[in-house]
């Protein structure tokens, strides 16, 4: 964390667990942000939630036993050491507007006045009319978690006799994260790298990045993922 830059961020995507034999989660993911910020001093900036079209479950307590809902997403969380110079920059990131907001901001915007149950916000004749260059992302992310790069990653290191990853991330996740967190150029480091879907999102970003990983039959399937890229070399010893 000393290496972390001046408002640097640091995104763990996550998952939850259940207790053993029950069908209440654990908290684990609460207690580290707690934790984090007590022991590394990181700020809690926000959970940006990860829809995916996974399969259902917990099967034992949503299907059998009836008490759970479905599962439907996971979580990248993001902190950073210095929020209020905090380098994730949402222009970076910008969305297509809606239909529908296209055709607002065409109208000249709102042409009415009122004021929501709490009074949290106005509208009066003209909000939400300037064009902007984009939709401003939402912390709900809907990605489908499949991924073209991730199944060609998968059957290569089958055919090289390597272990392929099980717990990977979509590109398109790794992408959009790359961009909002981080500038063209700012090194990213990913020390739990597993296929390096990280990696290879900054590497199609402009982000210069390291990665790493207990298990060297990851990397190794891994590194196929960057053949194609200038400068693309494999240590002799791992050939
Ligand atoms: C959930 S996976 C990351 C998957 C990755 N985001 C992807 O898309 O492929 C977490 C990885 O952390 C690695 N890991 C766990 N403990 C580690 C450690 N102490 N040092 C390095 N890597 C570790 C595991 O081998 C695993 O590949």
């Amino acid at each position: 964390m000393r290496n972390l830059a001046k408002g640097g961020n640091v995104c763990l995507q996550l998952g939850d667990v259940y207790i053993k034999g029950s069908p209440a989660k654990s908290t684990y993911i609460h207690e580290l942000i707690v934790d984090l910020k007590r022991r590394l001093g990181l700020f809690y900036m926000n959970t940006i939630t990860w829809r995916s079209n996974k399969p259902p479950g917990p099967i034992a307590w949503s299907a059998k036993k009836r008490i759970q809902c479905h599962d439907a997403a996971e979580y990248c969380i993001w902190f950073s050491n210095d929020p209020e110079h905090c380098i994730a920059n949402n222009q970076r990131e910008l969305e297509p507007h809606t239909e529908k907001h296209l055709q607002l901001i065409a109208r000249g915007g709102e042409n009415r006045t009122a004021i929501n149950g709490d009074g949290a916000y106005r509208i009066k004749p003209g909000s939400y009319g300037k064009p902007t260059a984009g939709r401003i992302m939402r912390n709900v992310l809907e990605i489908s978690n499949v991924c073209a790069s991730q199944r060609a990653y998968k059957r290569r290191a089958k055919e090289l006799g390597l272990v392929p990853h099980g717990a990977t991330m979509p590109l398109a996740l790794a992408r959009k994260l790359v961009r909002f967190l981080s500038d063209v150029g700012q090194l990213c480091v990913d020390p739990l790298g597993g296929s390096l879907t990280t990696g290879l999102a900054c590497e199609l970003e402009g982000r210069p990045w390291i990665a790493t990983d207990v298990v060297f039959d990851y990397i190794r399937g891994a590194a196929e993922r960057f053949t194609e890229f200038e400068g693309f070399e494999l240590a002799l010893d791992v050939l």
